[in-house]
C-alpha cells in the first residue's frame, strides 16, 4: 500500500479540512500522513504510540511532507487514559488488533470524542489471529464492539485486498450528538 491507498481508506470518513484528530498506534505514520493530507493546514493531530522511535521517524516524514500541519507526538500506551482535548476524530489503524480486550480501549476512545466525533477503524477483515496480528476483528465484529461502546452509525468506508489476511477495511463510527443508540 502507498500513501494514496492510505488516503483512500480514510477519505470518506473525514468530513473536510481542519479539526482536531488523534491517531492511536500511529507508528511510522502511514495513516497520520494520510490524515494530514485530508485535514490540511488547519488540522491538528495527536500522534500516539508507545514506540518513541517510530514517532521520531514519523516526525521526520511529517516535517518533509506536511510541515504546515500541527502534530503533537505522544509516547504513551493507549490502554491507559490519555490526556487529550475533545477530539473531532480518532484513527486507529492496525493497532486495535494487539488488544484482546477491545472494550477497554474503545470505551476510552469514546470518552475522547466530542459529540458527533468520529472513529475510523482500519483493520484486517478476519477474527482469526496469528503471531503478528494476534486479535484481529472483522467488520461484523467491529459493528458489535462499536454498538456496545455507545458508537453509532457504523458504516463500511472502503476495502482493499491484502496478501496478508485477505482484505483490509476501513469503517466509520460516530459518537451520537444526542441519544440515538
Ligand atoms: C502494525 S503498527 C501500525 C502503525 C500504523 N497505524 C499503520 O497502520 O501503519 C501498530 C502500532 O501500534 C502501536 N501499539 C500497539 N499497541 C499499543 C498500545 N497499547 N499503546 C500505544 N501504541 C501501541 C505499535 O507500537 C505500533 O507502532
Amino acid at each position: 500500500m502507498d500513501h494514496n491507498d492510505h488516503v483512500n481508506l480514510l477519505r470518506a470518513g473525514v468530513p473536510g479540512a481542519g479539526g482536531v484528530w488523534a491517531d492511536l498506534g500511529a507508528g511510522d505514520g502511514a495513516f497520520t500522513l494520510a490524515l494530514a493530507e485530508l485535514l490540511g493546514p488547519g488540522g491538528e493531530i495527536y500522534a500516539v504510540d508507545k514506540d518513541a522511535g517510530a514517532l521520531r521517524r514519523q516526525e521526520q516524514a511529517m516535517r518533509a511532507r506536511f510541515p504546515e500541519v500541527r502534530v503533537h507526538y505522544r509516547v504513551a500506551d493507549f490502554r491507559e487514559r490519555l490526556d487529550l482535548p475533545p477530539l473531532d476524530g480518532v484513527v486507529m489503524a492496525n493497532s486495535l488488533h494487539f488488544q484482546r480486550d477491545k472494550d477497554r480501549v474503545v470505551g476510552l476512545v469514546r470518552g475522547y470524542l466530542r459529540p458527533g466525533g468520529r472513529l475510523i477503524l482500519v483493520e484486517y477483515d478476519t477474527d482469526r489471529g496469528n503471531p503478528w496480528v494476534p486479535y484481529p476483528l472483522s467488520y461484523q465484529t467491529w459493528r458489535e464492539v462499536a454498538r456496545r461502546n455507545g458508537l453509532a452509525r457504523t458504516a463500511l468506508l472502503s476495502t482493499r485486498r491484502s496478501r496478508f489476511l485477505g482484505r483490509i477495511y476501513s469503517a466509520l463510527s460516530v459518537l451520537a450528538e444526542t441519544e440515538e443508540g
